[in-house]
């Protein structure tokens, strides 16, 4: 039997048993919202909402105002409805909304709360999650370690964890000039950190960033991997609310056009994968746009402890603003700001966008697509 016929195992999260070893990314902003998530979970995988600027994109659907608590509450229900596990992703860096965000979440029932973008040291103390599994991203057994001593002073240990190499979209958690070193491939730092979870009582690592087809899932998990964190093929599903033009500057990158943003690059401070020819990227690069901040997810706390003002607000020289452009690359407010395309390294290979069940049946080994 060749590897592209066998079929997955199982994972089981929190005493819940996933048929399909495949956690679908969370996708921020905007891009992986319930549409989505429903239906990776129908699926068999686990599906994943993206907890960013939520307030904003949910008001704008139902055209009622929500707050951020609302809006996990909602999209996190809708995505359960028809069935299947799913969650949400919540990102540390996003400060102002990180609480509200986690209570909608588990007050709706999610499956997982998936939280990296820095270290969710307080998760498990904002409040009890029930049924709800705990995983923090990583990119590093020491970052893990931090966590789960941290953890266990408040009385709980990660439910699992996601182990995100240097080959992901989004934010990186590597420094620019380590990412390409050979040491954080994500082959080198899968056994150390699988190691520090047996330490910690053996919960499932699960990894992302790079992994592409079936065979690279049934190579990781031949490794000692539980499971797998996809985000670039869900973003060229036909469920995925990234918009066409998104969706076809996907199709249409070469593996040159996608690079790691900086300066200018994210108000976050962490490495950002894009595609170059991004139109805020471009402005941004070329100084055509007038620094604003008229949405304020990416607050710094000054010497007080106060909300102050994002990076981007002052000069795009060394930030673009995020927000509007990521914002503007799922549809919201597109004949206003130009958007920025966060993708992972293997996106230029993407060369169609097909139905979510496709892509699960031959991430699960069960068609054999011709892909490059
Ligand atoms: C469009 C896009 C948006 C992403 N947004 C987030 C995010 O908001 N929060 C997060 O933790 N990870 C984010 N990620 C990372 C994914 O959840 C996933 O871990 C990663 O992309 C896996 O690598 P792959 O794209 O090579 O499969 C994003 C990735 C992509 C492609």
């Amino acid at each position: 039997m060749s590897e592209s016929e066998l079929p997955l195992p199982h994972l089981t999260i929190k005493g819940k048993r996933i048929r399909v070893p495949i956690v679908q990314g969370g996708m921020g902003v905007g891009v992986s919202l319930h549409l989505l998530a429903s239906a990776v979970a129908r699926e068999g995988g686990v599906g994943i909402v993206s907890s960013a600027c939520l307030d904003r994109l949910v008001s704008k659907r139902t055209g009622k105002k929500l707050t951020t608590y609302e809006a996990a509450y909602n999209e996190v229900s809708l995505s359960k409805a028809a069935g299947g596990y799913a969650g949400i992703n919540i990102m540390v860096a996003l400060v102002r909304d990180y609480e509200s965000s986690v209570r909608g979440a588990i007050d709706a029932g999610a499956d997982v709360i998936i939280s990296g973008a820095g270290l969710p040291l307080g998760l498990p103390s904002i409040q009890p999650p029930r049924d709800t599994a705990l995983i923090p991203i990583v990119s590093s057994a020491r970052a893990l370690e931090l966590i789960c001593k941290k953890w266990e002073k408040l009385g709980y240990r990660p439910d699992a964890t996601v182990l995100e190499g240097p080959l992901a979209g989004g934010h990186l958690g590597f420094k620019i000039d380590s990412i390409d070193l050979e040491s954080n491939t994500l082959e080198r730092l899968l056994p150390p950190v699988k190691d520090m979870a047996i330490k910690y009582g053996d919960f499932p690592v699960i990894v992302a960033g790079g992994i592409y087809t079936h065979d690279d899932i049934v190579r990781f998990l031949k490794m000692g991997a539980d499971g797998v964190q996809m985000g670039t093929r869900f973003l060229a599903t036909e469920e995925s609310s990234a918009s066409p033009l998104y969706k076809q500057a996907v199709i249409d990158a070469t593996e040159e056009d996608i690079i790691v943003a900086h300066k200018p690059g994210s108000p976050c401070g962490l490495p950002f994968r894009i595609i170059k020819q991004s139109p805020m990227y471009l402005s941004a690069l070329k100084r055509l746009r007038e620094p604003k901040c008229d949405k304020g997810y990416v607050l710094l706390k000054d010497a007080e402890g106060k909300f102050s003002r994002c990076p981007a607000k002052e000069s795009n020289e060394t930030a673009f603003c995020i927000c509007n452009g990521l914002l503007s690359s799922a549809g919201y407010n597109s004949d206003e700001e130009e958007p920025l395309y966060t993708v992972g390294t293997n996106a230029y290979r993407v060369d169609r966008i097909v139905p979510v069940k496709t892509l699960m049946d031959e991430l699960a080994g069960k068609t054999a697509l011709c892909l490059p």
